[in-house]
């Protein structure tokens, strides 16, 4: 027979008391000899056994508690009055826990241990003081100071950030503005021309009414006076006036609203404050802004859901949405399609660009929201269109989410809490 394959544990030392099957327990250090390695140890160490109480002290956990003797119940005192409690407690909860204690003078870092359950518990304390305390929080304290510095450049230096990026998107966007305006004063301003003709028209035939009301024989000017109303048109006229009129207010109303829009897009993001916004009223505005950048390509459509009012910053929102739009835009070669949809789940709300443009390869698709990354020509994309947004919409507490496959389109969809966390 062959005998089964084992690895040979270390050789026990034999125990003359046991039988020669069970395992022996002389093979593990005796007590005394566990307390004489444990009082090597630089790190103060307590065992505590299943009712709380010290079970072994080492040398420097007594000279930490300032006991002397070699007698671990010269520590007198239980787990709990010895440890704070939320310690013990989350040790006991999950196995172990970490932190600093004051202790005296001094503050010991302290790390618990804790095992098995039942009548069969124990806790291992660690102790380790630190050398030069008043150096250590001095260190802590410039290291903090530094941080806290470092941190406030940061957040400046990203303000200013987001505040050029937006405003060279504007910059941009100018020139497409600047003809939005134009073409609704363009035609204010020709209809402003006809309004003038046809005044003089019609003061013209209130004048031969006039000459007809103080001759003696009106009613013999009245072939002269409908001659005058063909030859002018007046018929036309009062038919055209109205329209003329509600075209230029619409015209004034287009310009008065891109102005408007301008100026809610370029508030700056330091004077902003949270505010209850409808995305929808946003999504319009900035829509109306970039339009003339999209509207000879691309066929955009709108599929608003029923949107609750939401806590935002809107104008940053709308750096957002234009970031989205645009590059939306730019993936769709010669012709195509951008779809806006919204909705609200729970107490989110999500709105969704989707367009059929170039997609986004998988390789890709993992740097698009890295500051800088770019695939357009040097000159005409800075890479900083989307990991702003990353950040606006982090700081809403929101997500961006992407799904994108090449030849086909991509998909951002952003969601947003309908108020944001306490605090
Ligand atoms: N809808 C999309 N379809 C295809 N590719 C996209 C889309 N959106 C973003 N990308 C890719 O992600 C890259 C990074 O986009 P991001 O908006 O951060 O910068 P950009 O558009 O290149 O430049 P900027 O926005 O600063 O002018 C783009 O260059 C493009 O390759
Ligand atoms: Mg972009």
């Amino acid at each position: 027979m062959v005998e089964p394959h084992s690895t040979t544990p270390p050789k026990p030392v034999a125990d003359p008391a046991s039988p020669a099957s069970a395992p022996s327990f002389a093979a593990y250090p005796p007590d005394h000899v566990l307390r004489g390695i444990a009082d090597r140890m630089d790190d103060g160490m307590l065992m505590f056994n299943v009712r709380g109480e010290v079970a072994m002290a080492n040398r420097a956990v007594r000279e930490l508690f300032g006991v002397t003797g070699e007698d671990a119940a010269g520590l007198g005192r239980r787990l709990e009055e010895l440890l704070p409690p939320s310690a013990v407690s989350s040790a006991t909860e999950t196995g172990c826990w970490s932190g600093s204690l004051p202790l005296g003078e001094r503050v010991v870092i302290l790390q618990l241990y804790h095992h098995g359950e039942g009548r069969e518990q124990a806790w291992l304390a660690l102790f380790r003081h630190i050398d030069g305390q008043e150096d250590y929080e001095h260190e802590l304290q410039r290291r903090h100071a530094e941080l806290r510095q470092a941190y406030l450049r940061l957040n400046g230096a990203q303000e200013k950030l987001l505040q050029s990026e937006k405003m060279a998107s504007i910059g941009q966007l100018a020139a497409g503005v600047a003809h939005e305006i134009n073409n609704p004063i363009g035609y204010v301003h020709s209809n402003l021309g006809s309004l003038q003709e046809y005044l003089r028209s019609l003061f013209t035939v209130i004048e031969a009414y006039e000459r007809a009301l103080r001759a003696p024989d009106p009613k013999a000017m009245v072939a002269e006076i409908d001659d005058i109303r063909d030859r002018l048109d007046i018929d036309f006229i009062s038919r055209d006036l109205p329209q003329l009129m509600a075209e230029s207010r619409e015209g004034i109303e287009r310009v008065t609203r891109i102005v408007r829009d301008l100026k809610d897009f370029s508030y700056s993001g330091r004077e902003e404050s949270w505010k209850l916004a409808d995305p929808h009223a946003g999504l319009d505005s900035t829509i109306n802004i970039i339009w003339n950048e999209l509207k000879y390509k691309v066929t955009l459509e709108r599929r608003y859901g029923e949107l609750p009012m939401i806590e935002c910053l809107p104008s940053e929102l709308n750096q957002v949405y234009m970031n989205m739009l645009l590059n939306a835009g730019h993936a769709i070669g010669e012709r195509g399609n951008i779809t806006v949809s919204t909705g609200a789940v729970g107490d989110e709300v999500w709105i969704e660009f989707k367009d059929d443009g170039a997609g986004i390869s998988p390789e890709l698709r993992q740097r698009i929201f890295d500051p800088f990354f770019t695939t357009k020509p040097v000159g005409s994309g800075t890479g900083l269109g989307l990991s702003i947004s990353y950040g606006i919409i982090n700081k809403h507490h929101g997500r961006i989410d992407v799904e994108s496959t090449v030849g086909e389109g991509s998909r951002f969809r952003i969601v947003l809490p309908i108020r944001q966390p306490k605090g």
